[in-house]
C-alpha cells in the first residue's frame, strides 16, 4: 500500500508518525516547495518523487493536506491522475468539497478533528468509498459519518462555529468577572457543571482566541457565507465581538 501526500505540513507529518506499518510506504514531492517543507520531507525519510503528478499516479491513497486556498487547484491539477482513493483533509467548505469531488474519481471527504499533534487525533470521513480507509483504524481513531460527500465538511464548519462562538461568550463573561474581581470564583462556579478542567481549558481558549482574533474573524465570515440562509444570530454576534478585541 502506498500513501501519497499533496502537502507535507503538520497534518501529513503527524500521519506519517502515527501510521507505522511495514506494509505501508509514503511518498510526496518537493516540487515548488518551501525550504521548511523540503526539510520536513527529508527528516521524515519518506520517498520523494519529482512531481505531484507522479505522486498521484503511484498512490493507492492520495491525501490532500495543503491549504484551503490550494485544495481545489491541486485536485484539478493532479487529482485525476490517481486511480486510488482521493482523501481531502483540508478545511474547506461543503461547496468546495463538492467541486473537488466532481473533478477526481474515488473521492472521500475527510477531516482531522482535535489537536493535530496529539497521539490519537480523530479522523472523520464521509463518502461511499470511506470504508476503503478503515485500515487506518489500526493507527488513528477513524469514524465514518455517512456515504454523503460534504457531510464531514458541514460538521467541520459547525464545530468551528460552535467553538468560536463559545470563545466569544467566554471572553465577554471573563471580562465582566474581572471587572467585579471575581475571576477565580467565575471559573469555580462554572466548573461545578462543566468539569474540573474548565478553568485550564478556558484560559487556553481565551489566549488562543485573543492571539488569533483576525484569522478567527475570517473563519467566522466564511462560516456565515457557507451557512447563508440558516439562522446565525449567535455566530454574527461572535463576529462582532471578535471585531472589538
Ligand atoms: N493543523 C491542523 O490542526 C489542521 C487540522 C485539520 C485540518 N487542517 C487542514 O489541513 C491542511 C494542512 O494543514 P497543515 O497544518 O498541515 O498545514 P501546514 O503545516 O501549513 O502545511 C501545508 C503544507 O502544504 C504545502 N502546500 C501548500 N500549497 C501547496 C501546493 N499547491 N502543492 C503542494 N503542497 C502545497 C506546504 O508547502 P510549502 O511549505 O511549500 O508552502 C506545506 O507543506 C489545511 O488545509 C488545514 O486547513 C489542519
Amino acid at each position: 500500500m502506498i500513501i501519497g501526500f499533496i502537502g507535507f505540513g503538520k497534518v501529513s507529518q503527524n500521519l506519517v508518525k502515527l501510521i507505522r506499518s511495514d506494509e505501508i510506504r509514503f511518498i510526496s514531492s518537493k516540487e515548488n516547495r518551501s525550504q521548511s517543507t523540503i526539510e520536513a520531507i527529508d527528516r521524515s525519510g519518506i520517498e520523494v518523487l519529482p512531481t505531484f503528478e507522479e505522486v498521484a499516479k503511484s498512490a493507492d491513497v492520495l491525501i490532500s493536506a495543503n491549504s484551503p486556498k490550494t485544495a481545489l487547484e491541486m485536485a484539478e491539477k493532479v487529482g485525476n491522475y490517481t486511480k486510488g482513493i482521493y482523501l481531502d483533509l483540508n478545511n474547506i467548505s461543503r461547496e468546495t468539497t463538492l467541486e473537488i469531488s466532481g473533478c477526481v474519481e474515488n473521492f472521500v471527504d475527510g477531516a482531522i478533528i482535535g489537536k493535530i499533534d496529539s497521539n490519537n487525533p480523530a479522523m472523520f470521513l464521509s463518502g461511499k468509498l470511506a470504508d476503503k480507509l478503515l485500515f487506518l483504524k489500526d493507527f488513528i481513531n477513524v469514524k465514518i459519518i455517512s456515504e454523503e460527500i460534504g457531510d464531514v465538511a458541514v460538521l467541520k464548519l459547525l464545530r468551528s462555529s460552535y467553538t468560536k462562538t463559545l470563545s466569544a461568550l467566554l471572553i465577554e463573561s471573563y471580562q465582566i468577572a474581572k471587572n467585579h474581581n471575581l475571576e477565580n470564583e467565575f471559573f469555580d462556579v462554572i466548573s461545578i457543571t462543566e468539569g474540573d478542567d474548565f478553568k485550564a481549558k478556558s484560559l487556553s481558549r481565551i489566549e488562543n482566541t485573543l492571539n488569533n482574533s483576525k484569522r478567527k474573524s475570517e473563519e467566522l465570515e466564511e462560516i456565515i457565507d457557507c451557512f447563508n440562509g440558516e439562522e446565525l444570530i449567535m455566530v454574527k454576534a461572535a463576529l462582532e465581538k471578535f471585531s472589538r478585541l
